[in-house]
């Protein structure tokens, strides 16, 4: 349809305003021809002006009500409301746009110190749970009886159609088999892949520092994952680790040559894609009245199309190719796409699903890549011993192997412990399909009751972070819990306090593999490389953009809040508003340890 979506959407909200009005008619019309004593003029008037919202309150009374005996039934309670006095709780929507400018990124659990609630906005509610054992639950045990739902489609179809990322149900299924035997073997292609870009990135960073500027390695980390990303999923490497890196704002007039090369075009067409979706999962339901006048995604959409669709097109003809010359034999498979091919020729789907990987790998790893130097720069003596281990076991210029990063155990204890206090994918969406129960707030408590068709929110941060399961000093970063005694007293017998891959039959592809794991052996090739190349790391606060540092009002405050120097945010992902820029001190090549 050419009407842009804010029109849509008005179009189909006027026909829901229009119910109100018809029922208080009809009402009107009976008294006036069955009763003798018609209603005033101000009846009437009451009651047409009135009739939406005296509709909207006798329905939610109606849903309470129902909700509230379905729960009795069952034994259990719902969750707490919490929430303001106003219709749709507009105060606590305002006090929200307010504070979001300097909001951090877990103070939505602020509102309550309960770990499971119910909030309602807009007269929708919302279950948001930070307990391990209800998360458990939902992902796991009760698996079948939730689904992403209509709200995380609506967000992601335009982007990856019903890729394995946003499908649910048979579809689900379906892309989940055709695409998960690929990870389940063991390529070591992908690790020239990583080497390849890795090195490419070092050089990048030492040129820009030989400069004497100070290089924005969030940025860095992206382009590395796009170029690895690209490369695996359909064999063309988009180059974008060749284009130019952007230097700090005071200086990006003059230098920065807005660059518009292909894969520039391609990187900023799917940055510019996500904001918009983005831009429309924060106003949820009624983002389209943001846009009245264009749909901001579609012209992003289109570009990175652009570059897609051929590719697809291609293996789709070379497979027919080979199977024409060999009588049937399948297409050996380099790429994802090589593999997708062998199981289904329709283009769409295809896209669908390299677009779903590209989107569930990409970020996710630059995020994790970026955290780990964010806390590396903060924490000298644990880069200190990082890149003892990386040097005592790889040297100063060797290649790692897969049984390298294996055995490397503080690296992945950084890693761990970087995933626990920012996880790349810090919310979860869910919705359940039929009314369910969820363990209560400890085994003796009552059991929650979830009726049919809610949202849910999963806070996988906020329960990262919780200091009664991860010990008082939950807020320190500290990769040695998950070496020490620590270890078995939390999450050893817990595991579900530890979730940054989620769980359960939807688990991270990228996570769940044998003997390798693609999303761990991409970030620790990145920070082997970068800890060979570099022996010191700092934060570059004066090239960060004015206003993306940490507020002078979070010092001071508990949690991590107030010792964060820049501002953690979440779109889909985790990142760091206005990159994260850093200095780095080149190693000298005879390091030893
Ligand atoms: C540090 C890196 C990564 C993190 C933290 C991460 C985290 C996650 C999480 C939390 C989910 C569940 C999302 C949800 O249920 O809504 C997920 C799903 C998924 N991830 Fe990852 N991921 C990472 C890297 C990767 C990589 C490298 C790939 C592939 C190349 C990948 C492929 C996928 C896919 C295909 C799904 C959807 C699975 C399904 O719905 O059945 N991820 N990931
Ligand atoms: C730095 O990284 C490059 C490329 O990954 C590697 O060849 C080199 O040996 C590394 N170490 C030093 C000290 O340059
Ligand atoms: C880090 O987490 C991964 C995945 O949960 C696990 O396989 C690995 O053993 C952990 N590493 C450490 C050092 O705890």
């Amino acid at each position: 349809m050419g009407f842009p979506p804010g029109v849509r959407f008005l179009a189909s909200l006027s026909l829901r305003f229009l119910i109100g009005p018809f029922i208080a008619y009809c009402i009107l019309t009976i008294c006036d021809n069955y009763l003798d004593s018609p209603l005033s003029s101000m009846g009437r008037g009451f009651l047409l002006v009135f009739s939406t919202p005296i509709l909207v309150a006798i329905l939610l009374v109606y849903k309470d009500t129902r909700n509230f005996l379905a729960a009795r039934a069952m034994g259990a309670t719902l969750p707490p409301y919490v929430g303001d006095w106003t219709p749709g709780s507009i105060l606590f929507l305002k006090q929200q746009a307010k504070t979001s400018k300097n909001g951090y990124i877990t103070d939505n659990f602020a509102i309550s110190n309960r770990n499971t609630f119910i909030i309602r906005i807009l007269f929708q509610n919302r279950i948001v749970t930070r307990e391990p054992e209800q998360m458990k639950t939902l992902l796991a045990t009760d698996f079948d009886r939730y689904e992403k739902g209509e709200e995380v489609r609506d967000i992601l179809q335009p982007f990856i159609g019903e890729g394995v990322f946003a499908a649910d149900g048979d579809l689900w299924k379906f892309h989940r088999t055709m695409t998960r035997p690929f990870f389940t073997r063991d390529r070591i292609s992908d690790f020239d892949n990583f080497d390849r870009h890795a090195t490419q990135a070092m050089e990048r960073l030492k040129e820009r520092f030989r400069q004497g500027y100070p290089v924005n390695l969030q940025d860095m980390a992206a382009r590395f994952t796009l170029d690895s990303a690209t490369e695996f999923l359909f064999g063309y490497d988009v180059h974008s680790l060749s284009s130019t890196i952007p230097y700090p704002y005071y200086e990006s007039q003059q230098l920065s040559a807005s660059s518009t090369d292909s894969s520039q075009r391609f990187a900023n067409a799917l940055a510019g894609a996500q904001i918009a979706i983005l831009q429309r999962a924060r106003f949820a339901d009624i983002w389209p009245i943001f846009e009245m006048k264009k749909d901001n995604l579609l012209p992003h959409l289109k570009e990175v199309h652009s570059l897609i669709d051929p590719i697809v097109r291609q293996a789709i003809q070379d497979k027919r190719q080979r199977v024409a010359n060999h009588g049937g034999s399948k297409v050996e498979e380099e790429t994802l796409l090589q593999h997708l091919v062998n199981s289904t020729e329709d283009p769409t789907m295809l896209r669908d699903e390299i677009m779903s990987l590209l989107l569930a790998g990409r970020d996710t790893t630059a995020s994790l890549i970026s955290f780990v130097v964010y806390m590396l720069a903060e924490h000298p003596p644990i880069m200190h011993r990082l890149r003892t281990e990386i040097l005592s076991r790889v040297g100063s210029s060797q290649r790692p192997s897969y049984e390298d990063i294996r055995d490397m155990k503080f690296l992945r204890a950084v890693l761990n412990e970087t995933l626990r206090l920012y996880p790349p994918v810090p919310y979860n969406l869910r919705m359940s399909k039929v009314g369910s129960l969820w363990p209560g707030a400890d085994p003796e408590a009552n059991p929650f009751y979830v009726p049919a068709k809610t949202r849910i929110l999963v806070s996988v941060i906020s329960m990262h972070r919780r200091k009664d399961l991860w010990g008082p000093d939950a807020d320190e970063f500290d990769p040695d819990r998950f070496l020490d005694e620590r270890l078995h007293k939390y999450l050893t017998p817990r595991p579900f306090i530890f979730l940054p891959f989620n769980a359960g039959p939807r688990i991270c592809l990228g996570q769940q593999a044998k003997l390798y794991i693609f999303a761990y052996n991409e970030a620790s090739f990145f920070l082997v490389r970068l800890l060979q190349n570099f022996s010191g790391i700092s934060l570059a606060l004066d090239a960060q953009p004015p206003e993306t540092c940490a507020p002078a009002l979070w010092a001071g405050s508990a949690g991590r809040k107030g010792k964060e120097k820049l501002r953690p945010r979440a779109h889909l992902t985790m990142y760091l508003e206005g990159g994260l820029w850093v200095n780095m001190k080149e190693a000298n090549p005879d390091d030893e340890v």
